[in-house]
């Protein structure tokens, strides 16, 4: 294997794709100083995303936190291209294009008779296998996943993702090169969402259900939605409520997440999507971006007013609270990453106000059993399956 400084920033990177990921890794890596290859088959996005990045640094350099010749030489160091070839010079390559398996795959193909053969090659992908895409290619040892969050530029985490036969070098040499863009990242294992989006799922579906049961006294229409916006928010801590958040990420993306980790576990019910939410996505209620979510972005539009009752409130939070909690011991029982990184991994993909297994501590990992226990009683549904670390946690803390 050769070894080379991967953070030497005479490297060139490549990235595959100008669209809302694609443009924001590009001024990561050309605010971190490397030479960036940025391509993308739509000519009329490559002008955009370039426009749209000389909009962003005005406003830095307007607010002073960057100077006029920094963010001159950050843009000098973009090359916007139209020739997949234009990026054979690269060492490392983030594809950042549909989130398609099949064109996915084409791209790895071309790419590795492109390129050198010390060249990386990751996908930004965030549900599909690294594996799978890895497959089309002949020397698969370089092919990893390397996931920002969005808005790339401001989000520090970022998963890296090994495939069964990638190398462990290069993933402690992309782990570092993430450190010098100021990122903070976290190794995850190639399994469905990764650890951000495997473990929050039941912040959307378990809210989602909740409100479509109209349990415990949630009404129909916007004041259910309030109501379980203003637990998680006031009540448990979160910067933003399921519902909210949901609107902002978008009721198509946010969807298609969750149907593909629910499918990609064997239609695990723990993961299973809401019919609502199907819906609201079909019907292009999608949130913010359209105007119309689970909320009404209209100017003149009324914010709906919450049942402020506390101790439905408290059944709310505990409720999906108990269930991340879960997901998240369960992430670190079947390895897919240590604990250090699943906390870090929460508070900052998604900003939760903290780690999920030391909140689990701190409730008492006997209540959340208890909690999820009482769920599965109630249901009878494999979705409210404890963990076996849980229960093993909850014994612990019970002979203690
Ligand atoms: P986007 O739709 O904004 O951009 C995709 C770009 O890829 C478009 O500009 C399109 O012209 C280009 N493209 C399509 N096929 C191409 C090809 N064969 N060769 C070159 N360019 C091609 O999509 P976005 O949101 O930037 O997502 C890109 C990837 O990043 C997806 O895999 C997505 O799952 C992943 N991702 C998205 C996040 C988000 O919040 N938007 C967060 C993390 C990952």
């Amino acid at each position: 294997m050769t070894n080379y400084k991967m953070t030497n920033t005479e490297f060139k990177i490549g990235i595959v794709g100008a669209g809302a990921m694609g443009a924001g890794i590009a001024q990561v890596a050309a605010g971190a100083g490397h030479r960036v290859i940025i391509f993308d088959t739509n000519n009329a996005i490559l002008v955009s995303a370039q426009k749209k990045l000389d909009r962003i640094l005005n406003r830095l350099i307007e607010k002073q936190r960057i100077s006029e010749i920094n963010a001159e030489l950050l843009m000098g160091r973009i090359n916007w291209v139209n020739q997949l070839t234009d990026l054979s010079e690269s060492k490392l390559i983030i594809e950042a294009i549909v989130e398609n398996l099949a064109i996915k795959k084409s791209v790895f193909s071309e790419l590795e008779t492109l390129v050198h053969e010390d060249c990386i090659l990751a996908s930004n992908t965030s549900a599909l296998s690294i594996a799978a895409i890895s497959s089309a290619c002949k020397k698969k040892d370089r092919v990893m996943g390397i996931h920002f969050f969005n808005p790339a530029p401001l989000m520090p985490l970022v998963e890296v993702i090994p495939a069964i036969g990638t190398d462990q070098n290069l993933i402690e040499q992309v782990v570092e090169l993430m450190k010098q863009w100021g990122k903070i990242p976290v190794v995850a294992k190639d399994t469905p969402g990764f650890i951000v989006n495997r473990i929050a799922r039941p912040f959307y579906g378990e809210a989602l259900r909740i409100y479509e049961e109209g349990w415990e006294g949630i009404a129909e229409g916007h004041v259910g939605f309030a109501t379980i916006d203003w637990a998680m928010r006031e009540v448990g801590g979160f910067r933003m409520g399921p519902f909210e958040l949901m609107d902002y990420i978008g009721n198509d993306i946010n969807y298609a997440v969750t149907e593909s980790v629910f499918t990609s576990f064997f239609y695990d019910p723990r993961y299973r999507p809401s019919i609502i939410q199907k819906r609201y996505s079909e019907a292009g209620w999608l949130g913010r971006k359209s105007g119309q979510g689970y909320y009404d972005y209209s100017e003149n539009a009324n914010a709906p007013e919450a049942v402020k009752d506390m101790v439905l409130g408290q059944k709310i939070v505990n409720r999906i609270l108990c269930l991340l909690i879960n997901e998240a011991v369960d992430a670190l029982y079947l390895r897919i990453a240590h604990t250090d990184d699943i906390e870090l991994a929460m508070t900052l993909g998604v900003n939760y106000p903290k780690g999920l297994l030391d909140w689990g501590k701190e409730i008492g990992y006997d209540k959340v059993l208890g909690q999820i226990n009482t769920l599965h009683q109630l249901y009878t549904e494999e979705r409210y399956r404890p963990s076996q670390l849980l229960i093993k946690w909850a014994e612990t803390m019970n002979n203690q």
